[in-house]
């Protein structure tokens, strides 16, 4: 068996059989640049999200904004900031233990394993394959079927965890109308919060596993009226779900960008009501 112009061997599209081209790719379009884009996007917030997490500083503002990379603030640091932590304080106060060690693990697990960020970073970042008629490197093809990736089945029970905290989330962005001295108050801080919390909702909602939560498994629609209507709301989302995937990457960072820049003292949160 000798390798070939793709270095797959005789395998893929360098089978037997298969018609003998030796150019990568017949495409003539920029094809790379969704892939390269991706690796771009999916980098900038892994750097962001690494350097906020471990920052511990900057994370609550105006005695009232909680960043969603510190919710919930579960570690004994939190108690620099009095009013940021509303679950208990109990991590212990070190420099690798993210104040929100608790539920980035979990979050970052429900994304990675994400049926959109798969095909996103197994084109990216795999090249597997990275574009229709473009062959991938890779000799072999084993799919999800074999340890590690056989572990994305998980992602069903990640949805739950995310729904808890998506939860603590909304809760974060409820009780910030409130001031401790000041009392009801709005700013722009808790328009940012709410955005922020409402396309949260609509990434997690969107999930695969959710709508198979909602409709999955039912022989006739027509005996769960409620679960399929549930199912048809959770279906209109889900055909966004990539678009809410990015997005909400993009509304993570400006919010929690937002909280740090007001908690630095850099700009002044603008207060609209009290
Ligand atoms: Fe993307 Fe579940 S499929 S979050």
């Amino acid at each position: 068996m000798t390798a070939t112009a793709h270095g797959t061997g005789a395998r893929g599209v360098d089978s037997p059989g298969r018609a003998a081209i030796s150019a990568r790719t017949l495409r003539s379009d920029r094809w790379w640049l969704p892939p390269a884009a991706t690796t771009v996007g999916l980098l900038i917030f892994v750097v962001y999200a690494t350097v906020r997490a471990f920052q511990q500083q900057y994370f609550f503002a105006d005695e009232r904004y909680l960043t969603p990379f510190y919710s919930p603030c579960v570690s004994l640091g939190c108690a620099s900031e009095p009013g940021a932590s509303h679950f208990g304080m109990f991590l212990p106060d070190h420099p690798l233990i993210p104040y929100a060690a608790l539920s980035l693990p979990f979050l970052l697990l429900f994304r990675l394993t994400c049926y959109y960020y798969r095909k996103a970073y197994y084109r990216s970042f795999a090249l597997s394959p990275a574009a229709c008629a473009v062959p991938e490197p890779h000799g072999t093809y084993t799919g999800e079927t074999r340890f590690p990736l056989v572990l994305q089945n998980a992602h069903r029970y990640f949805f739950y965890l995310a729904v808890v905290i998506s939860l603590i989330n909304t809760y974060d962005a409820v009780v910030a109308f409130r001031h401790p001295t000041d009392g009801f108050v709005v700013g722009v801080g808790n328009l940012v919060l709410l955005v922020n919390v409402a396309l949260l909702w609509c990434y997690t909602a969107s999930c695969h596993s959710c709508r198979h939560v909602m409709g999955g498994r039912l022989t006739h629609f027509s005996k769960h009226p409620v679960r399929y209507r549930l199912w048809t709301w959770v279906s209109a989302l889900n055909a966004r779900h990539a678009t809410f995937a990015w997005i909400t990457l993009a509304t993570l960072i400006l919010t929690d960008l937002y909280v740090a820049l007001v908690a630095s003292g850099t700009i002044t949160d603008l207060r609209l009501v009290g």
